[in-house]
């Protein structure tokens, strides 16, 4: 994109908003029970007035519905994939098996139709889905595939707690996008700084009507980049009640918020008395803090190249609404209080530690003080084929992320919910003391320690995620993948009990040898779960050639057991 071209893209989003009347907030549709149909499909939305962008949607034309849940029941989720292209819808947030959480490794081709099926055991929370696959998430993400999971649970309907949706129970997911001169989405990461457009729920310029009484907002940031400091146009504190991953134990009251990439938080916002007036949910870029992308100015160190159009970009620095209030009468039972204390407990066990993992953030070929990648984790780029971390199943784990980098990275971790220890060797602050599975880290060697347990699912062929959930970082290498093993199971990665490999890691030839002589089958899958070769072994021993599998982590199974071997 030529200057030319950006200069009047600006000039273009410029006059076609001041130009705008209010639009009002979308509410996505909710559906309720335990079987949904999803259907990702393209669409188009008039963002600007006379102009049909081209979006993509899940059951519609951008965003996809609101799934409600109940702690403790099985769904069944049939997502049709009617795109010309391979997609996977991540549940971002959720305890669920490895193969159905969605990630790179489980594709959704085109016209095909994938159907998870899991048991919800999260907290009453705000969860979200979002396509994960490698190269295409930015891609379909910026398009417009995202949606929002509402989990509820016993605990939660005992308080007395707005919960009539889309009434006194707003959702609210806060995204920026690039629109090029045409009015188009321009989902090409190389102009990723260029999001100028805010849409709050797919809504630019939204306003809503709400009830004069205390509201509660599940605030979503969506955004591929940008991080907010959410605060009201008055400055009048709010009460956060709820984080990532479920309620805190009491409110915390904050006039500011930051969110990065993939975090949620649940607010409540007294609007009693005040029918007649307007107040703003704000972004107030202004207190973004140093090295967040959404702050006035990110220069690289030592060499690097800046973020292309940062500087250009009117939004970076900015205080802007996110949604205007126009508050309305009040409903006939309102909630008119914020309750002193929510739910029990936050907080992991954590008496018994049995292991400790550091991850550092650094960058690639880019050089140390690039901030626009290739970023790595502990030294390496994200491969789809390399396991990076084995967990045991059931362990506590404590793990310290370190950012080398000069750009603050949201870290996000499949398949559990975390307490955050510290933060640059502080104890949280109370809103970010509950469960987590995103933490922004700071520049600058900016650290954060937290604790959590991996229980419940053990798969040694399919991994899950963890990376950086601003996603240009994210497929520019800022990701690795963890397996969790179950040492004693049957499904586990067990070595020398039922048979041997070696060598390994092996080139041309593996030697698979029983430990008890029998006749079985002998399956090797790839990291992805294809079987690449299957042959037979009767007696104690055979020898298989691998010397034209592509280098990477193996899977033998014999029998029920599963061994992982390395290809050099
Ligand atoms: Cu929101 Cu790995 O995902
Ligand atoms: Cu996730
Ligand atoms: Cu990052």
């Amino acid at each position: 994109m030529q200057t030319s071209k950006i200069l009047t893209t600006i000039l273009f989003l410029a006059s076609a908003f001041s130009a705008l009347a209010q639009n009002q907030l979308l509410i996505p549709v909710a559906l309720t029970g335990t079987n949904f149909d999803l259907t990702i499909q393209n669409g188009e939305v008039e963002f600007v007035p006379g102009v049909m962008t081209s979006t993509l949607g899940i059951n519609g034309n951008i965003l996809g519905p609101t799934l409600i849940l109940e702690k403790g029941e099985t769904v069944e989720i049939d997502i049709h994939n009617t795109l010309d292209e391979i997609t996977t819808i991540h549940w971002h947030g959720f305890h669920i098996p490895a193969e159905m959480d969605g990630g790179p490794h489980t594709p959704i081709a085109p016209g095909e139709t994938w159907s998870p099926t899991f048991t919800i055991l999260d907290h009453a929370a705000t969860m979200w889905y979002h396509p994960h696959l490698m190269h295409t998430t930015y891609k379909h993400v910026m398009m417009g595939l995202a949606g929002l999971v509402i989990i509820k649970d016993a605990e939660e309907a005992a308080l007395n707690l707005p919960r009539t949706y889309g009434v006194d129970d707003i959702p609210l997911v806060f995204q920026t996008k690039v629109i090029d001169e045409n009015g188009q989405i321009n989902p090409d990461m190389d102009v990723a700084g260029l999001d100028t457009l805010v849409l709050t729920n797919g809504t630019p310029d939204a306003y809503f009507d709400c009830p004069a009484q205390i509201v509660r907002f599940r605030m979503l940031n969506a955004s591929s980049e940008r991080s907010y400091s959410i605060g009201l146009s008055n400055n009048a504190p709010f009460s956060v009640i709820g984080s990532d991953g479920g309620l805190l134990t009491s409110p915390a009251s904050l006039t500011r918020l930051l969110m990065s990439p993939g975090e949620r938080y649940e607010i409540l916002v007294d609007l009693s008395g005040m029918e007649g007036e307007t107040v703003s949910i704000m972004n107030h870029g202004s207190d973004i803090p140093f090295r967040v992308y959404g702050t006035e100015s990110i220069l690289p160190m030592g060499g690097g190249d800046p973020i292309p159009y940062y500087d250009q970009n009117h939004l970076n620095g900015a205080n802007f609404s996110l949604l205007d209030i126009n508050v309305v009468a009040p409903t006939e039972s309102p909630v008119t209080e914020i309750p002193a204390t929510l739910v029990a407990s936050t907080s992991w066990d954590t008496s018994v530690i049995d292991n400790e993992r550091s991850i550092s953030m650094g960058t690639g070929s880019g050089g140390p003080g690039s901030i626009t990648g290739p970023f790595m984790l502990n030294g390496v780029e994200f491969d789809m084929n390399v396991i990076n971390e084995v967990i045991d199943l059931d362990d506590m784990e404590v793990w310290t992320i370190t950012n080398q980098t000069p750009i603050a990275h949201p870290f996000h971790i499949h398949d559990i919910q975390f307490n955050i220890l510290e933060l640059n060797g502080q104890a949280p602050p109370p809103h970010m003391g509950g469960w987590k599975d995103v933490v922004l880290v700071s520049a600058q060697m900016g650290t954060a320690k937290f604790v959590t347990r991996f229980e419940d699912f053990a798969d040694p062929v399919v991994p899950y995620m963890y990376h950086c959930h601003i996603l240009v970082h994210e497929e520019g290498g800022m990701m690795g993948q963890f397996v969790v093993v179950d040492p004693n199971g049957i499904n586990g990665v067990i070595e020398n009990e039922e048979f041997s490999i070696y060598p390994n890691p092996a080139s041309d030839n593996i030697k698979i040898e029983l430990i008890n002589a029998g006749e079985e089958t002998i399956s090797v899958r790839d990291i992805s779960g294809r079987i690449v070769m299957t042959s037979n072994i009767f007696g104690v021993s055979t020898s298989m050639d691998i010397s034209s599998f592509t280098a990477g982590v193996y899977f033998v199974t014999v029998g029920n057991t599963t061994a992982r071997f390395i290809k050099e």
